[in-house]
């Protein structure tokens, strides 16, 4: 048993929606949440400035005593995960390799989309991973980049007319291709499962990432013997680089569950 923190931590709040998932896989464990509010978007940034980031958001982690640190954020795990891992000594998790393991268990014509962030298709990470795995897997990507800013405005929902013309805009050329798993590669994706899932149509199986990994992780710990007491209920911390009250207001949404006065802002780029 280890009873010691996960971290966890992404380029905004798009990031709970992992926080929600290992809440629900992994409920004994304490985790350290950082939300990088205060730079947030990543995905349109370059490679270097994203890795820049990153590795001060894992410095700042490491402030704490980790077992483990969960990448939330589809852009950095695309990016920067073997970076990191490289430089660092502590597990860490990212959000490729696992869901495409999952979108290959459930594709039946391995035909397979991918929606996520510029930079995260940009890196050709998914594309790359689904044929390690599966060299007769055909991949269609597409970024999405208006989908981020309006799921952080609250326009993610079904009926929402906005959300669901974009949507269908982006979607249709997956559809054409005929994929029938797609995987929602960003952090905010989740939240318009329902607007996808309605634009895809019922033959067309949505893969999370966020959930795969927590799965990942949770695997991985039970190797090691190290998984927390699993009969407690563990607590989360959460750090912002910018206002805490935003972060805490948005982050009630995301999680559906009342956090407020329970995050915390720090100075990311003093870490
Ligand atoms: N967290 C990012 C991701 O999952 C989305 C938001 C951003 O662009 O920073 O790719």
């Amino acid at each position: 048993m280890d009873m010691r923190p996960i971290g966890v931590f992404d380029s905004g709040l798009g990031g709970l929606t992992a926080v929600r998932s290992l809440w629900r896989i992994l409920p004994g464990e304490d985790l350290v949440y950082f939300g990088d509010t205060a730079r947030v978007p990543y995905g349109g940034r370059s490679r270097e400035t994203i890795l820049q980031y990153a590795r001060q958001d894992v410095r700042f982690l490491r402030s704490f005593d980790l077992k483990a640190i969960v990448i939330a954020c589809g852009t950095v795990s695309t990016t920067s995960l073997e970076t990191l891992q490289a430089e660092c000594p502590l597990p860490i998790v990212g959000v490729v390799e696992p869901t495409c393991r999952r979108a290959l268990a459930v594709t039946k014509n391995k035909r397979v989309g991918i929606i996520a962030t510029r930079a995260s298709i940009r890196s050709g990470a998914y594309e790359a991973a689904l044929h390690r795995l599966d060299r007769e897997a055909a991949v269609v990507g597409r970024s999405c980049p208006l989908f981020v800013p309006l799921v952080e405005n609250g326009r993610f929902r079904r009926g929402d007319v906005v959300i669901e013309t974009v949507a269908r805009e982006y979607l249709a050329p997956l559809k054409e291709e005929g994929v029938d798993t797609l995987i929602l590669g960003c952090t905010h994706y989740p939240l318009l499962e329902g607007v996808i899932a309605d634009v895809m149509g019922p033959e067309v199986t949505l893969v999370s990432a966020g959930e795969e990994s927590a799965f990942e992780l949770k695997r991985l710990l039970k190797a090691d013997g190290r998984l927390a007491d699993e009969s407690r209920r563990g607590r989360t911390e959460f750090y912002v680089s910018d206002q805490a009250e935003e972060f805490e207001q948005a982050a009630s949404i995301f999680l559906q569950e009342d956090v407020r006065h329970t995050a915390r802002r720090i100075d990311i780029e003093r870490c």
